[in-house]
């Protein structure tokens, strides 16, 4: 039996599997999978986040969980995946890498072989699957993010920021051949402030970069997050921001993101 893929129409349904990614650390990636995670499951789909940022994970602390079973127990069959599958806080599931694992810091055949495999498990139980990844462009996150059906760049209006999204939108559109890819800017002074940022993003990108099709990769702007001190006082009190302070300006703007996003799943 071959695996239903997404060229096989016939196939089962399987999950919509968006990769967070960016080219900096710390622009807020789990941030974003976290609460985006929360916020489409209130519309109803089933949603599963894989820390997919192996040997750095840490969307565990962000969600209080004390996971006693990692993905990393499922590798080496320690457990079942189904015990590694926990309920988050945000009616969600998620699937916990486990931290400091210098095993997971190369693409080994086996760490390709072990992601290929989970995906293939959990995808049919999903209607979305977020892979948290690391930031840049090693060879395990690119890896990660091979396995997604769209990617979701974040970064911040901060010229480092943004120079490495290019870097990496640059590498994913040559050597994973990506068209479109969603754009957060997260970290804004204010609302609306994103815009300006993904035009000179784009104009960047359609002088230096072509796909194989001769055109530019475009980007999809899938909104902005502002810069709110409700963030960092959700990651201290470990809860998501959406349970924490739903009415705070970046809660609204992530469930308007989750808005955008959702119809396509
Ligand atoms: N919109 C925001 N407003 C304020 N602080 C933020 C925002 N987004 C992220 N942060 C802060 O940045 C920190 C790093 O975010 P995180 O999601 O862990 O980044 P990454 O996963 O990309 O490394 C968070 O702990 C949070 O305190
Ligand atoms: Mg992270």
């Amino acid at each position: 039996m071959t695996s239903p893929t997404r060229d096989n129409p016939s196939a089962a349904k399987r999950a919509r599997i968006l990769a967070v990614t960016s080219g900096k650390g710390g622009v807020g990636k789990t941030f974003v999978s976290a609460n985006l995670a929360a916020a489409l499951s209130k519309r109803g789909l089933r949603v599963l986040v894989l820390d997919a940022d192996l040997g750095l994970a840490n969307i565990d602390v962000v969600l209080n969980l004390y996971p006693k079973v990692t993905l990393h127990d499922v590798f080496t069959g320690k457990a079942q995946l189904d015990d590694a599958i926990l309920p988050a806080p945000g009616g969600f599931s998620v699937l916990l890498a486990g931290s400091g694992l210098v095993e997971y810091s190369r693409l080994t055949p086996e760490v390709r072989n072990d992601l290929l495999g989970i995906i293939d498990s959990v995808a049919p139980r999903f209607d979305c699957i977020l892979l948290d990844t690391g930031a840049g462009i090693s060879d395990v996150v690119l890896f990660a993010v091979s396995l997604a059906d769209e990617v979701i760049v974040v970064a911040t209006p901060e010229p480092t920021s943004l120079t490495d999204a290019y870097a990496t939108i640059k590498v994913l559109a040559a050597q994973q051949a990506r068209t479109q890819l969603h754009l957060i800017i997260n970290q804004v002074s204010r609302v609306g402030d994103g815009k300006g940022v993904t035009q000179q993003l784009q104009q960047v990108l359609n002088r230096f970069v072509q796909t194989q099709s001769g055109q530019p990769p475009q980007l999809l702007p899938a909104g902005d997050v502002p810069l709110d001190s409700s963030v960092r006082e959700a990651v201290q009190k470990r809860q998501l921001l959406l349970e924490h302070h739903p009415g705070s300006p970046a809660s609204q703007a992530i469930t308007a993101i989750a808005a955008k996003l959702a119809p396509h799943a």
